[in-house]
């Protein structure tokens, strides 16, 4: 038993006696109302408070929540609760409290709530509609629970909805993944429906109904069929991740006209296809490039050297090959370079380390790379993992090794080097 009865008690009975006075002494009410006229909000303000309870008194275990509520007859003073001068309700906070059992559909009672957090509790069940179809509600976060169930659609006849970021996240969601909801959802600028069940397709009219749309995460899921075209509409997308689905065909034409992206992640999907060299160059503002876990093959064009921006570079576990561009040079910010399991070829020599004094991480683990580590790489004095091993190179490391003062992870083997023994005496 979670929660003790002493606490559990009182206010399932307050409750009752709430409604009493709420709907029983209309008489009393009608005459409070009259003499009152000074402060009307008041009968909203116990309708919110009612709305409140009803929510507490639903969970299985409320995470001591009920004794700090239960203290103050004034509910704006409660814990995780924000009203706005009128004393409506405008936020609830209530992320990471322990908070378990079924989420109420009465919050969306609360008229003028903008903010509703429950992030990073155990809740399970479903997630009402009329939360997610509220007049009001601007922030839905429910990450990281244990919600379930489907996400039912909104009728195609739903207004506009005020709804502009829905953090939907690490939950136990299934089945198909709605469609026409997000045509209602024209504010919308952040999904994250990432880490759940649903099945289907990517929804292909994102950025037609939603052209704020900045933040789009559908990470692990089981997404099946083709990057949709259409994403190629939303011309705000910063952040674009669908890692870890079943996606496949190549990358739309489309996407690179997105020149706002930030970082974009296909991750471990079925996706085929060569990186096309013009197109890539309008993602000038992009950090993250992460294809890795695919089917890309061909080289890695020249003009990738123009993405000046990039931090995070993946490419690993596909069909590249050919010679690294030397351009690679030109990527000052870059922190990680990932080319592990591809079939590239050439000398590392081609790309100029020097000039990458960020580089943290550089992994280019079973491919043909031929020739000798080059000098430059001991000024990524950053560097903290350097893996080169199951290529072709030759040659001996550089004493200068002892200059990679924070290197944790080296790995050398399966290549034809000479004189290791000297190059680990060296650290
Ligand atoms: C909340 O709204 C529902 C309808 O959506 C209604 O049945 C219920 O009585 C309302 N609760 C309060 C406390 O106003
Ligand atoms: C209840 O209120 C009193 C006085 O305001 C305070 O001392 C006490 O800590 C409160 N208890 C809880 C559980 O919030
Ligand atoms: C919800 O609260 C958590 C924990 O405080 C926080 O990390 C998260 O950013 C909040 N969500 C939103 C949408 O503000
Ligand atoms: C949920 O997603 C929103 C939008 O990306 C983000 O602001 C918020 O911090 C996320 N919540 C958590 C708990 O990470
Ligand atoms: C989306 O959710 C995932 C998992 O819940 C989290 O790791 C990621 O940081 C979130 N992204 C944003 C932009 O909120
Ligand atoms: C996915 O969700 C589960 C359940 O909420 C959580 O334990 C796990 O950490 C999440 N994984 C990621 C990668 O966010
Ligand atoms: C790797 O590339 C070389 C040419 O550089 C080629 O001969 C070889 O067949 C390729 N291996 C694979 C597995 O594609
Ligand atoms: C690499 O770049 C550094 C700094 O820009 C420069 O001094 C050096 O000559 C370059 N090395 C080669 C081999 O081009």
């Amino acid at each position: 038993m979670l929660v003790s009865s002493e606490t559990m008690q009182p206010l399932q009975f307050s409750n009752k006696t709430h409604n009493n006075k709420l709907y029983i002494p209309s008489l009393g009410l009608t005459l409070v109302l009259l003499i009152s006229l000074a402060s009307p909000a008041s009968s909203y303000t116990e309708q919110e408070k009612t709305s409140l309870l009803q929510f507490l008194t639903e969970l299985s275990w409320n995470g001591g929540l009920a004794a700090s509520w239960w203290n103050n007859t004034n509910c704006c003073k409660w814990e995780g609760i924000t009203c706005r001068q009128d004393r409506m309700v405008a936020k609830v906070m209530l992320a990471s409290k322990g908070l378990e059992g079924h989420i109420l559909e009465c919050l969306g009672n609360l008229t003028r709530l903008q903010y509703l957090n429950l992030s990073h509790n155990s809740l399970s069940g479903g997630l009402p509609l009329e939360l997610v179809s509220s007049s009001s509600i601007t922030v839905l976060d429910v990450s990281f629970n244990q919600l379930n169930g489907t996400l039912h659609e909104l009728p195609s006849s739903t207004p506009a909805q005020p709804l502009q970021v829905l953090n939907i996240s690490s939950n136990l969601f299934a089945g198909q993944f709605p469609s026409t909801t997000w045509k209602a959802m024209e504010n919308l600028i952040a999904l994250n429906a990432s880490n759940n069940s649903f099945t289907g397709q990517i929804p292909t009219h994102f950025c037609s109904s939603s052209p704020s749309l900045a933040v789009l995460n559908l990470c692990f899921k089981k997404f099946s069929g083709n990057i949709p075209q259409k994403l190629g509409n939303c011309s705000k997308l910063r952040e674009l991740r669908a890692g870890y689905n079943n996606l496949s065909g190549t990358l739309p034409d489309e996407l690179f006209n997105t020149a706002t992206l930030e970082h974009l992640s296909f991750r471990n999907n079925d996706l085929h296809g060569a990186i096309d060299s013009t197109r890539i160059t309008n993602l000038k503002n992009l950090v993250t490039l992460d294809l890795g876990g695919n089917r890309f093959g061909g080289k890695i064009p020249d003009s990738i050297g123009q993405l000046k921006k990039l931090e995070e570079f993946h490419l690993d576990n596909n069909k590249f090959s050919g010679e690294l561009p030397s351009a690679l040079s030109n990527y000052t910010n870059l922190v990680a370079i990932d080319l592990k399991k591809n079939n590239f070829s050439g000398q590392l020599a081609k790309v100029n380390f020097s000039n990458l004094p960020n580089l943290k991480t550089l992994d280019v683990y079973f491919n043909s790379f031929t020739g000798t580590v080059p000098e430059s790489i001991y000024s990524c004095s950053n560097l903290t993992a350097l893996r080169v091993s199951t290529n072709k190179l030759t040659g001996q490391l550089s004493p200068r090794l002892i200059d990679l003062k924070y290197l944790t992870f080296l790995s050398l083997t399966t290549n034809s080097f000479i004189n290791i023994a000297n190059a680990l005496h060296i650290l």
